[in-house]
């Protein structure tokens, strides 16, 4: 039998390492209510050019990336800032991207600051899940870290999402000026919220240099410190959800660590970010990206943008170079 053989199409999400790509984050804006000191710190406001509205992707255009993206095999998605929850329509973009085939999940993160008012909407909207940044309990501290935060609002945003039926993350940066004193007091509040703390390390963007967030903590002297409070951290069943967190069990309960420096998770990395200004960046720590806004606004079709990912996905590293070479982007373009 003759058999012919056809040329083998790269799947355009596998990347040169054999990584699947299934989440997409998308910044739906690159402003941002608060002003945290390791992402957008006071400081930095001067230097800070936030994007014309005009740059910033409209709804229709997400939903047209989104579509492609789900075509080729993305089942998740994340909304991220800056902050979310202060663009126009929120709620709506959430129902258009949850209706869209192939997209199974669509997940948020959030400062929580209009979270009490927004979690039953957008619960009905179609979110499952919402992380929110929780650095700190103590409400000087807070308005400290985060410019001009209200710890209050913030918790009272958790309760809503918890009452609302949303599976409700925190996430703190581990800092020890911020909370190193913290971090088994972080773990007791979201549990008693029916929340699931979690703790990342911190990560130097906007080129490692230009501000002094404070010392990080890292993964090890985070689970020194938990196991010192609740006894031994036991790796959880399903240690991995997908994301980078590594998830233990402590004490009957949960909590995840982001170990985004020390024992970086690269090697299974699935997603890739969208800025609000529609540049696609495979990798956080690197400032590489692809412009897909110059393709939906030049008349490109579907199939442009698949090859512009395709490319993209081909351009992924193996991982990040945080510690020789942090990126000059700034994370509050890339919403984490
Ligand atoms: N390092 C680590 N985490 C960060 N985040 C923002 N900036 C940094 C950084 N430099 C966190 C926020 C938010 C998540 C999206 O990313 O606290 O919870
Ligand atoms: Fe805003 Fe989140 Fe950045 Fe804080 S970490 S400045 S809340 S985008």
């Amino acid at each position: 039998m003759t058999r012919l053989y056809l040329p083998l199409l790269r799947d355009p999400l596998v990347d040169p390492f054999a990584r699947t790509i299934r989440y997409l984050r998308v910044s739906v804006t690159d402003r941002c209510n608060y002003r945290c000191s390791y992402c957008m710190p006071e400081a930095l406001e001067d230097q800070m050019v936030f994007s014309p509205r005009s740059a910033v992707l409209t709804f229709e255009e997400i939903e047209r990336v989104v579509t492609v993206f789900a075509r080729l095999g993305v089942r998740k998605v994340r909304l991220t800032g800056g902050e979310p929850t202060i663009r126009k329509g929120i709620v709506d973009l959430v129902k258009k991207v949850a209706n869209i085939g192939g997209i199974e999940q669509v997940v948020m993160t959030t400062n929580g600051h209009l979270l009490a008012e927004l979690a039953q909407p957008l619960r009905d909207a179609g979110l499952s899940s919402i992380n929110v940044s929780l650095d700190t309990l103590d409400a000087e501290r807070f308005r400290r870290v985060t410019g001009r935060g209200d710890v209050t609002r913030v918790l009272a945003g958790i309760d809503a999402a918890v009452a609302a039926g949303l599976r409700v993350k925190t996430n703190a940066v581990a800092i020890e000026e911020i909370n190193g004193d913290e971090l088994a007091a972080l773990c007791t509040d979201a549990w008693a919220r029916g929340a699931e703390p979690r703790f990342i390390e911190h990560m130097p963007m906007s080129d490692g240099a230009l501000y002094d967030a404070g010392r990080g903590i890292s993964s090890a002297a985070i689970r020194r410190a938990l196991e010192a409070a609740f006894g031994a951290l036991v790796p959880a069943e399903a240690a991995r959800d997908g994301g980078p967190a590594r998830y233990w069990d402590v004490a009957g309960r949960r909590v995840g660590i982001i170990s985004a420096m020390t024992e970086h998770f690269c090697d299974d990395c699935n997603r890739l970010r969208l800025t609000a200004t529609g540049d696609l960046h495979a990798c956080l720590g690197h400032d590489d990206a692809t412009s897909l806004r110059d393709i939906l606004r030049t008349g490109g079709s579907d199939d442009d943008l698949v090859r512009a990912i395709s490319a993209s996905v081909s351009g992924k590293r193996a991982g990040h170079v945080f510690a020789e070479k942090p990126p000059t982007k700034h994370m509050i373009g890339m919403g984490g």
